[in-house]
């Protein structure tokens, strides 16, 4: 039983009230919903949708106000089964509008502790997306304190001149960016995948030896997020003097023996397929990861509300997938996994297939192509049949063991300006980037496919 003292309980009221939002008309709270969402970019939609995984989040249901002690709200949570709140108004406080503590009981608990947390953490979230030093310093500490990340200040210059001749097909971009609309929702998917950077991309090089940028997520000149391969001296300039989001950006060389594996050919022929193309989504299927469900589906609600017909496609076409049908919509998916003696959760833990295409095209979000592009130039081989680059999170990316291991290998101009020693090169940003559990994972069949991920701990079963 979590018993919160009054001072926290207008934030968990509030909080409540967002996931108790979809019947609840807010009479008497001091604001709406719908007055603070809209403030939220519309890219925020693409990593909550991606960490969706239940029905329930969707379709929230109302579960009650609490008031008094002698109104108890019981509902079946995430990932709770029975929960029980109840409000005691007192005037602890002595303030003004007095005081309460709003109890919550919760039983067959996963874990408690993360939930408050999770709670708090969502409180966090508004000023992520400011285009401001402000809404930089809130990126940074909402990342200190709720991913245990730390920004350590590097000697200047924040910048390397790399040297395009120590750069080679396949060498990858970790990108993170933590200020303004990429800032706030590279921070959001961050905290919720556990990995440190929150963009990627992939060099290539052409037969006259030119540096290209692959790149899914590269905003064009009419604003779309799109699919590019990018000439390397367009995109470094963008990056070093016209990127407001503050990137801070890491260059990971592949090792030796992986690189001879790499086919340039088929990797340039993936690349050009897809350029131009929209960036995608995808529906991971975190449906373990409950504290997605619990933290992000509250905004999500609201925001399902306000676009209704983009969430339920989204969500109708990843669960037709799954089930090989077409153009079901939810109750008609529901009857369809009836009668096949199915379950909905069984449903949610299908992995995605890398084969399957969505109405805007694959599946593409930023690591899925640099992945899907390994894939094709036959870095997962022998076992690319049973890898699923869909189910890869950015951190499962770079904590493959496809990197350079030996720091006398790196090039000359890696972190020159630096005092401390990496082990793959930072060629931008003023803070140090830190990239936990970094080249240490062989790929295995079915791999990642069955992983929980759940903050502070992102605890990582083996060979899920
Ligand atoms: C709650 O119930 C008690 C006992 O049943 C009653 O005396 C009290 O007035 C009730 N309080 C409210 C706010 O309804
Ligand atoms: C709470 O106590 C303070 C000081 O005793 C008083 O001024 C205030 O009106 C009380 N508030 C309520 C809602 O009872
Ligand atoms: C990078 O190259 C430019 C142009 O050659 C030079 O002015 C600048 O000082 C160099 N910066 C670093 C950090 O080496
Ligand atoms: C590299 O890929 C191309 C195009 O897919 C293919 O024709 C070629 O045989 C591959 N080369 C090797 C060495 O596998
Ligand atoms: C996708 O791949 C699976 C096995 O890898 C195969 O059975 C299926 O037919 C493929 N689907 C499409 C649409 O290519
Ligand atoms: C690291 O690379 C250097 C230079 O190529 C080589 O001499 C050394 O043996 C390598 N070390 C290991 C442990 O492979
Ligand atoms: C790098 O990895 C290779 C193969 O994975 C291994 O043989 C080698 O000892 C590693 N080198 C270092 C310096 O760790």
């Amino acid at each position: 039983m979590a018993s919160l003292s009054s001072s926290s309980y207008l934030r968990i009221f509030l909080l409540v009230f967002f996931f108790c939002y979809s019947s609840v008309q807010a009479a008497n709270l001091p604001f709406h919903p719908r007055d603070v969402l809209p403030l939220l970019p519309k890219q925020v939609s693409w990593p909550i949708i991606n960490y969706l995984s239940s029905a329930v989040d969707l379709l929230p249901s109302f579960v009650g106000s609490v008031s008094s002690p002698n109104n108890t709200v019981e509902w079946k949570g995430a990932c709770f089964y029975e929960n029980t709140a109840w409000m005691e108004f007192h005037n602890k406080s002595g303030s003004e509008f007095g005081g309460g503590t709003l109890h919550i009981k919760v039983s067959n608990a996963h874990s408690w502790t993360w939930m408050l947390g999770t709670l708090e953490a969502l409180w966090d979230v508004f000023p992520l997306f400011t285009n401001t030093g402000w809404g930089e310093k809130s990126n940074i500490a909402f990342l200190e304190k709720h991913m245990g990340a730390s920004f350590e200040e590097r000697p200047q210059p924040w910048y390397t001149n790399i040297s395009v001749d120590d750069v080679h097909s396949g060498d990858f971009l970790a990108i993170s960016k933590i200020r303004g609309r990429w800032g706030g929702f590279e921070t959001l998917e961050k905290w919720v995948s556990g990995a440190y950077a929150g963009h990627t991309a992939v060099c290539l090089k052409d037969s006259e030896g030119k540096l290209w940028v692959g790149e899914s997520g590269h905003e064009n000149e009419e604003g779309e997020d799109i699919i590019a391969v990018i000439p390397w001296d367009e995109w470094w300039e963008f990056e070093l003097n016209k990127d407001d989001s503050d990137p801070h950006i890491a260059f990971l060389p592949l090792h030796p023996d992986i690189r001879a594996k790499f086919n340039e050919t088929a990797a340039w022929e993936y690349a050009l397929s897809m350029s131009g193309k929209p960036y995608g989504y995808k529906v991971v299927n975190a449906y373990e990861s409950c504290v997605l469900r619990v933290a992000v589906a509250s905004v999500m609600t609201v925001w399902s509300k306000i676009q209704p017909e983009y969430a339920a496609n989204m969500w109708n076409e990843a669960l037709n997938k799954r089930l090989g049908t077409q153009n079901l919509d939810l109750p008609e998916i529901l009857v369809e996994v009836e009668k096949r003696g199915s379950s909905f959760d069984e449903l949610l833990t299908i992995p995605e297939q890398d084969n399957w295409t969505y109405s805007d095209g694959k599946s593409t979000s930023c690591i899925a192509f640099v992945l899907e592009l390994y894939k094709e130039a036959g870095l997962f081989d022998p076992i690319s049949d049973s890898v699923q680059v869909t189910e890869f999170t950015i951190k499962d990316a770079y904590s493959l063991k496809f990197f350079e291991n030996n720091s006398s290998r790196l090039p000359k101009w890696c972190n020159d300006a630096d005092n401390v020693e990496l082990p793959y090169c930072q060629i931008l940003g003023k803070y140090r980037m830190e990239l936990p559990g970094y080249n240490s994972m062989d790929p295995y069949p079915h791999m990642n496919e069955r992983c929980p991920s759940m903050p502070p701990k992102y605890y990582r079963p083996e060979n899920c």
